[in-house]
C-alpha cells in the first residue's frame, strides 16, 4: 500500500480549509447524479469511495441510499473521517485495493474524485484493471480530477499536498476504456476563483 504522508501531515488543515468536499453546486449534482444512476440500477453490491479523504462524500453517498465504504491510505484523514462518521465503514487502502476485504462481494460502483490524480499515470491502467476485476458489467465508475485542454496530456502538476497528475478528458476516458469501461457522459469545467485548472468528472459504464 502506498503512504501519504503529506496528507497525514496536513489533514487537520485540510478538515479546516474545506469543510465541504463540493466547491460548486455542480459538484455536488454530479455526484448526486451518478448515485441516482447507481441506486436506480439493479446492479448489486458495494460503492467504493477510493481516496475518499475525511469521508464527507462518503457519508454523502450513505445519506443518498448507497452502501458505501470509504477507502483511503492516509491514517490521519481516515482517523477524521471515522471521528465524525463513525456509522460508516473506512478501510486504509490505496486505489489497488490489494488490503480492502469486501467479503466475497462484489463492486456496483466505484467513486475516485480527486484521488486517482495521486496514482502515477503508468500504473493508473493496472488500477482500473483491478476496479474491473471486481465489477460486474452494468456497473459504474466515476472519476473526478483535474484535467487539461491539451489533447492527449497528461501533465504532473504542483499540487500542494501530494504529486499529481491532470488527465485530459479523452486519454482518461481512453484508459477507462482500456480497462471495460465505456464512458456515459462528462462534465468540464472551466477555471475560476477557487480551481487553478478544470476539472473533469467522468461516469463510464462496466461494459
Ligand atoms: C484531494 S483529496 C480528495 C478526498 C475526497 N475524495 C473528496 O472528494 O473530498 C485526495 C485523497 O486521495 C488520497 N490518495 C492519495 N493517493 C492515493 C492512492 N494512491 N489511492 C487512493 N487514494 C489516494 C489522499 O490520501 C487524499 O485523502
Amino acid at each position: 500500500m502506498v503512504t501519504q504522508p503529506g496528507y497525514d501531515a496536513l489533514a487537520g488543515l485540510y478538515f479546516e480549509t474545506f469543510p465541504t468536499p463540493y466547491l460548486t453546486s455542480l459538484e455536488r449534482y454530479v455526484v448526486a447524479a451518478f448515485a441516482d444512476l447507481v441506486r436506480e440500477s439493479p446492479v448489486e453490491g458495494v460503492v467504493l469511495d477510493v481516496g475518499c479523504g475525511l469521508g464527507q462524500v462518503t457519508a454523502d453517498l450513505a445519506g443518498q441510499g448507497l452502501d458505501v465504504i470509504g477507502v483511503d491510505p492516509s491514517r490521519e484523514m481516515l482517523a477524521i473521517a471515522k471521528r465524525h462518521h463513525p456509522e460508516l465503514r473506512f478501510v486504509q487502502d490505496d486505489a489497488r485495493l490489494d488490503a480492502t476485504d469486501l467479503g466475497g462481494r462484489r463492486v456496483a460502483a466505484v467513486l475516485a474524485r480527486y484521488s486517482l490524480i495521486h496514482v502515477p499515470p503508468s500504473e493508473v491502467p493496472d488500477v482500473l484493471a483491478g476496479w474491473a476485476s471486481r465489477m460486474d458489467p452494468g456497473t459504474f465508475v466515476a472519476v473526478a480530477g483535474q484535467t487539461t485542454d491539451t489533447v492527449g496530456e497528461i501533465a504532473e502538476f504542483d499540487h500542494l499536498v501530494a504529486p499529481a497528475w491532470r488527465w485530459h478528458p479523452d486519454r482518461l476516458s481512453a484508459a477507462l476504456s482500456d480497462a471495460g469501461f465505456d464512458e456515459m457522459w462528462r462534465t468540464v469545467s472551466r477555471t475560476d476563483a477557487q480551481h487553478r485548472f478544470p476539472d473533469v468528472h467522468l461516469v463510464a459504464r462496466r461494459r
